[in-house]
């Protein structure tokens, strides 16, 4: 191996063999003895070739079930290849499950000498940093509770504070992030800039593609089981967007033909609040909102007190389109995701009112519906 390189892959090929119809008890064995075990080979990863550099922060990203989480755990050598080779160089630790590693009986305090000690460090080592890890985590008195008291943010907070405190060249990480919560989030993403400017191998998988932008300096898209393209994350991203929008209206159109096709939408009204009390100042009051789907042709209803309203303007809603760009890719366009329309006050008696929002298909099927009731004081 180069030895320059933190990882490398060769021709690597993975595959499972997945089995139906498998008899699991002795009565269906002989009910069914005579049923043929349907079994099927999955090609998960195909030909992958791939040298990361030591120091290097690479984001793995692709839609679900393309590989991403497979090619970590080969990474990890806890999952081995079909055929081809991977091999690291350096000290490696990985986030990976949540929760993989740790006893759920043992307690938050226990479970970091026991999970700690795997990757190598000493129980004096450990004593060292306990105290550091422990506040990282600001898990509190919790750290000793059992961790199978833990809420799936907690099982994070502990893991990855583990996990940035055994002294890794290579951090494995896998999506495990979007379980904390805004705070959690954004210590780990400093953490982690911390880790990538002081040389560490980082290899992170994730969908969130605003994260991998601001934290990796390369990505690699894997599709259908191979690299389809290695290179800068704002190129990678944008192409990797183009084609899910691509596929996602494939596959609209074949559920269309057979009919299975189930739109979504969501439909959102930022002003007025919920039960808010409004006191008119002006002679404009301004409703206004946002409205997604995955449906072609969709319009939009609002009614005010059972009355439709007619003057709807569409407008650019950049905030909703990042966060539902991949989700809904092919389906969106930024410059009307948002909606709004203005009321004179003289349409809006001192009282209760009501605002209905729905989008509808063309043919009238509603596939989102949200409302709001209000005061004028
Ligand atoms: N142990 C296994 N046995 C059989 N199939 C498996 C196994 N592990 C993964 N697969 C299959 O391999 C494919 C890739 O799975 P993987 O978890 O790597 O996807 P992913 O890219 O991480 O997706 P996601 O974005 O949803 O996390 C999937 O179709 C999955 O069903
Ligand atoms: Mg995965």
């Amino acid at each position: 191996m180069d030895g320059r390189n933190a990882i490398e892959v060769r021709n690597m090929y993975k595959q499972f063999k997945v089995q139906y119809d498998k008899a699991n008890t002795l009565k269906d064995k002989i009910l069914f003895w005579n049923r043929e075990n349907r079994k099927e080979v999955h090609k998960v990863l195909n030909n992958i070739n791939l040298n990361i550099k030591k120091g290097e922060s690479v984001a793995l990203i692709g839609t679900n079930g393309s590989g991403k989480s497979t090619l970590l755990k080969l990474m990890t050598k806890i999952i081995f290849p079909t055929s081809g080779t991977i091999e690291t160089n350096g000290k490696l630790t990985s986030l990976l499950e949540l929760g993989a590693g740790f006893h759920p009986d043992f307690t938050g305090r226990e479970n970091i000498y026991f999970n700690a000690s795997i990757f190598g460090l000493t129980r004096k080592d450990i004593e060292n940093r306990i105290d550091e890890i422990i506040e990282f985590s600001e898990l509190g008195e919790f750290i000793d509770n059992p961790v199978r008291t833990y809420s799936s943010g907690m099982y994070m907070r502990l893991a990855f504070s583990v996990a940035i405190n055994v002294d890794a060249e290579i951090l494995l990480i896998d999506e495990i992030l979007a379980v904390g919560d805004q705070h959690f989030q954004e210590k780990c993403f400093a953490k982690l800039k911390e880790l990538r400017d002081s040389g560490k191998t980082i290899v992170i998988v994730s969908h969130s593609l605003d994260t991998v932008k601001k934290l990796c300096r390369r990505a690699v898209w894997i599709y259908k089981g191979e690299i389809r393209l290695d290179g800068d994350p704002t190129y990678v991203i944008n192409q990797y967007l183009k084609q899910v929008a691509i596929d996602h209206k494939e596959e609209v159109k074949k559920a269309i033909e057979k009919g299975t096709h189930r739109a979504t939408g969501i439909i959102t009204i930022d002003t007025p609040k919920d039960f808010s009390d409004i006191d008119l100042q002006n002679d404009e009051f301004i409703c206004s909102g946002w409205e997604i789907s995955n449906s072609l042709d969709t319009e939009i209803e609002i009614f005010v007190d059972d009355k439709k309203i007619d003057n709807i303007d569409r407008y650019p809603r950049k905030d909703v389109y990042d966060i539902y760009k991949e989700n809904y890719a092919g389906f969106l366009d930024v410059e009307s995701i948002g909606w709004r329309f203005s009321l004179k006050s003289s349409d809006l008696p001192k009282g209760k009112h009501k605002i209905v929002v729905k989008t509808l298909t063309a043919n009238g099927q509603s596939l989102a519906s949200n409302d709001v009731e209000f005061t004028i004081i």
